[in-house]
């Protein structure tokens, strides 16, 4: 039985474990990721039940980036269900970094996931809503309904995002040309650009990742914010491609489904039992925040989760 005590010494063998790790830098691409101070630390850990144990800097704002493309998938998950999905933009790791042309351009245009650049264009083009406006509304409540508070754009990161996303711009007209991007790329790269441009907290990002866990039951406001039947698709492209082209070191050294953004958040979900977030800005070369990275795997290990040991041997 996991007490309370269990996941507090957790949170600090998880702060523990990324303070003793350096290096890496706060994404630049996006010149407001580079202001954020480097040396914040938040971990936060949120239970099915809604438990909330937290550490460190777990109230502060940072950008979602591309965390939120968790959620916009769970939105077209609803709206078109799981096989269309997966027809239409893929459940396959790329190999490739997160904003790689080449990797559309090695399977004919094919996101392959929707958790890459490409694939979360595609996903904000399948999101509800005819105008631009009315789909990032039905964005930012999911993202809300996750979260179980309302979550806000920031004007300065969308600001600092629309100024700058040349690549994804030509990522969305590639997509285009080869029919997978389903409505005008210009309003798909405007919505998509504004949900990485959102701001959350580490105790934030456990609770949506709680309501992963959940079956998709936010346990802090009881709501059922997807099917259930949809959040096992999520957490298999999260195991695909959660982390990158740090995926497959991710499943095999921790063994839970991640996803993390350049604004230096990373989420995890232990099905059934919790969400466990980390925040850090600095970012390792495959664009994954280095203590946050730290952070989680100590959490989880010191809690004795990986989804491949078997249960009956813990
Ligand atoms: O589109 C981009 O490049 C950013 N708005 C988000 C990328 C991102 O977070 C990749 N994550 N590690």
């Amino acid at each position: 039985m996991m007490t309370r005590s269990d996941i507090k010494a957790a949170l600090a063998a998880g702060h523990a474990a990324a303070m003793a790790v350096d290096g890496g830098q706060n994404a630049d691409y996006i010149p407001f990721l580079a202001s954020v101070p480097s040396d914040l630390l938040g971990i936060a850990v949120v239970t099915a039940s809604g438990e909330t144990h937290t550490m460190g800097d777990a109230g502060y704002g940072f950008a979602i980036e591309s965390i939120s493309k968790v959620f916009t998938l769970a939105l077209v998950l609803e709206r078109i269900g799981a096989e269309a999905v997966r027809e239409k933009i893929g459940a396959d790791p790329t190999g490739l970094p997160f904003n790689s042309v080449m990797a559309l351009e090695l399977h004919n245009g094919k996101p392959l996931s929707p958790l890459v650049n490409a694939g979360a264009i595609a996903s904000a083009s399948l999101a509800p809503g005819d105008s631009a406006d009315a789909s990032w509304d039905a964005i930012l409540d999911m993202q809300s309904r996750f979260a179980g508070r309302p979550i806000q754009l920031s004007a300065t990161v969308n600001k600092s995002e629309q100024e700058t996303n040349f690549h994804n711009r030509a990522i969305a007209w590639l997509l285009y040309s080869a029919g997978s991007c389903f409505c005008d790329p210009v309003k798909a790269v405007d919505v998509y650009t504004r949900q990485c441009s959102t701001l959350v907290t580490a105790e934030d990002l456990a609770v949506m990742g709680a309501t992963l866990a959940a079956g998709g039951v936010n346990p802090r406001t009881g709501e059922q914010v997807i099917k259930p039947e949809h959040t096992a698709p999520i957490l298999a492209e999260m195991m695909m491609e959660g982390l990158y082209t740090a995926s497959g070191d991710w499943a095999y050294t921790v063994g839970l489904p991640a996803k993390s953004g350049v604004g230096g958040g990373i989420m995890a979900v232990v099905p059934g039992v919790m969400g466990i977030a980390a925040f850090s800005p600095p970012l390792d070369t495959a664009g994954n925040s280095v203590r946050g990275q730290a952070a989680v795997a100590a959490v989880a290990k010191s809690l004795g989760y990986n989804l491949f040991t078997n249960p009956l041997q813990a």
